[in-house]
């Protein structure tokens, strides 16, 4: 009788609260393990790992502070310590603070780069060391890839506008890393985005219009949490997908919006 697979790890970050907890509990719902990352919501944080515990019996807190370098390159290690090994990572936290073409400065670009496209980048990078390091021969021999980055981009990035400058450009640039570390990380790690319309609401956006911006789309529905967690799942599951992108947002990023949501 061969020995039973291992179980699957996911380090999810951003997961105390908001869509990263939605997805780290529609994971641990399918059986992973999840390593969920904090950077201050610690109480959230420690309610998701219960939550967590709950559904797939493992699961464990993480800080970081993903602006800093030093502190996402130790963040998969920690992971690994913990349980051993690490199967996919879903890059969902992200800096999302206002500025115009006239606010824009390094600074703000600086943060959101750092946190929303580079530390990304470095943890597909260390789980691409990582899988390759575990059993690297055995991706190309069960022609399966080993390991899955899943980067949560914006409908916004289809249908611009030049609100939240610096937060976009973050994301177009992970969207284009999303393509290029495909290419790098095959056929070991697949590399896969999927980028939401309106989900949930801002501290920019009061309940009463987030509700009634949220109908407006070709579908008359913009994605819930659920949606967002279930195409995670799909991106994660789905053994063909890589270096592409898909969009869950009842079909916004088919029609033209002038300003951000926050400020229609
Ligand atoms: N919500 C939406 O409607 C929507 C729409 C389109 C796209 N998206 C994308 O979906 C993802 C999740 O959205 P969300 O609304 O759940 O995100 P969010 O609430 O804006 O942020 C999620 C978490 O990111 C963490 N974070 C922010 N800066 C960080 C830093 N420097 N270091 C470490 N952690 C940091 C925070 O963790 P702590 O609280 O622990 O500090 C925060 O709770 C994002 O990538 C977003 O761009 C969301």
């Amino acid at each position: 009788m061969s020995a039973p697979a291992p179980a699957r790890t996911v380090l999810v970050t951003g997961a105390a609260k908001r869509l990263g907890r939605e997805i780290a509990l529609a994971l641990a719902k399918d059986g992973w393990q999840v390593a969920v990352h904090y950077r201050d919501s610690l109480e959230d944080a420690t309610k998701t790992v219960a939550d967590c515990v709950g559904l797939s019996g493992a699961s464990a807190a993480f800080r970081a502070n993903l602006t800093s370098e030093a502190a996402v390159r130790s963040l998969l290690p920690k992971v690994i310590q913990q349980f051993g090994r690490v199967d996919a990572v879903v890059n969902s936290a992200s800096t999302f603070e206002h500025d115009t073409s006239s606010s824009f400065s390094f600074a703000a670009m600086d943060k959101h780069l750092r946190s929303n496209t580079g530390a990304a980048i470095i943890l597909a990078q260390a789980l691409h060391a990582h899988v390759l390091l575990r059993d690297g021969s055995a991706s190309a021999q069960a022609r399966r890839p080993l390991g899955v980055v899943v980067n949560l981009l914006d409908q916004k990035l289809w249908n611009q506008n030049p609100d939240f400058f610096s937060y976009t450009l973050s994301k177009a640039a992970l969207e284009a890393a999303n393509t290029m570390l495909a290419m790098a990380l095959s056929p070991h790690v697949r590399v896969v985005g999927v980028a939401p319309g309106l989900t949930l609401t801002s501290h920019m956006l009061s309940q009463k219009k987030f509700e009634a911006l949220h109908q407006l789309s070709p579908l008359g529905r913009s994605s819930t949490p659920a949606d967002v967690a279930a195409t995670v799942k799909f991106a994660i599951d789905n053994q063909s997908i890589t270096g592409t992108t898909v969009l869950v947002d009842g079909g916004q990023h088919l029609m033209k919006f002038e300003r951000d949501f926050s400020l229609l």
